[in-house]
């Protein structure tokens, strides 16, 4: 059944990875908007960035730009993504702009419209968090969340902290504590989704959209492939893969309470027995999976190359 989605993203190379598998999935995703925030850079750069991909892409999409900060702490930018947020790829200036209101308005306005939405999280939470706080009578609107963020046992920006809960933890508080159903892709089940750099690689070549996907995950990849790993977690895809192929996951029911400071221990994600979020936990082929997403890849550039 094709679910009504709006994407939350800070693009961000595995963002716009994520995005690109929901473009070729229209059977399966209304996709209403995205909007950004403030994660990975700044948010002017990560909606730039945004909306440069879309323009290579030649998808007009609405795109609502969020807030610049995270709730309590400072913006903290990470250098994982280069400086501009999506180095790597060579892209086009934007023809499209953002929609004149803000991401949590354009939430509001969605949620008005539309019996249920699903709100796929790619970042910090800080758009999500406060739309909650400030329409809490749409709450019931929003029939799941859907993130990537937290761990069970690693970090990626302090050793049990991953980067988007680490960002603003205090946005995150109240997206677990909302009553909202929320799935969570943590560092492990993003590291058994990994993808294989020779699969990278292989993207080179193939076409114009393959180019753009190769750009982005050669660059995204570097970190580990200077480091001797022969593959990369893609973390933004999980969620989307999930939604789209549930079977090829375990899940768990437990309890996750977010912890909002200390120097080792900002943004960690407490995961016990309980009932507050479904944990993806186990992925079961790691071959489909992958191969799934070269076909999401197939699909758009079988339909930009038809449409010229
Ligand atoms: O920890 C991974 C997350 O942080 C991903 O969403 C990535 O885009 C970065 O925002
Ligand atoms: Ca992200």
């Amino acid at each position: 059944m094709i679910k009504n989605v709006i994407v939350d993203c800070d693009p961000g190379h595995d963002d716009i990875m994520a995005i690109m598998s929901i473009l070729a999935h229209r059977e399966a995703f209304n996709l209403l908007g995205l909007t950004t925030v403030n994660g990975n850079n700044l948010v002017d750069r990560v909606t730039d960035n945004l909306l440069k991909v879309l323009t290579y892409l030649d998808v007009d999409l609405k795109v609502a730009k969020g807030y610049d900060k995270p709730l309590v702490y400072d913006a903290d930018p990470q250098i994982a993504h280069g400086e501009s947020g999506l180095d790597g790829p060579v892209l086009p200036a934007s023809k499209f702009s953002v929609v004149d209101m803000h991401a949590i308005e354009f939430m509001k306005q969605m949620a008005q419209t539309h019996d249920k939405i699903t709100i796929i999280a790619l970042a910090p939470l800080t758009n999500v968090a406060l739309f909650l706080k400030t329409y809490p009578e749409l709450k019931e609107k929003i029939e799941c969340i859907t993130l990537m963020g937290g761990s069970r046992s690693s970090g990626n920006i302090l050793k049990r902290s991953e980067f988007n809960i680490y960002a603003d933890p205090h946005a995150a508080d109240i997206v677990f504590k909302s009553n909202i159903p929320v799935i969570m892709s943590d560092i492990e089940i993003c590291l058994e989704c990994s993808t294989d750099h020779e699969m990278i690689d292989g993207l080179k070549g193939k076409g114009y959209v393959h180019e753009l996907a190769y750009a982005i995950l050669e660059f995204f990849s570097q970190y580990n492939r200077k480091r001797n790993k022969d593959s990369s977690p893609v973390f933004d895809l999980v969620p989307v893969m999930q939604m789209l192929h549930p079977e090829l996951f375990t899940y768990k029911k437990c309890q996750v309470d977010i912890e909002l400071e200390g120097v080792h221990t900002r943004g960690m994600t407490v995961v016990s027995e309980g009932e507050n979020c479904l944990l993806v936990e186990h992925l079961n082929d790691r071959t489909l999976y992958n191969q799934y997403f070269m076909e999401d890849l197939s699909i758009l550039e079988e339909r930009y190359s038809s449409s010229r």
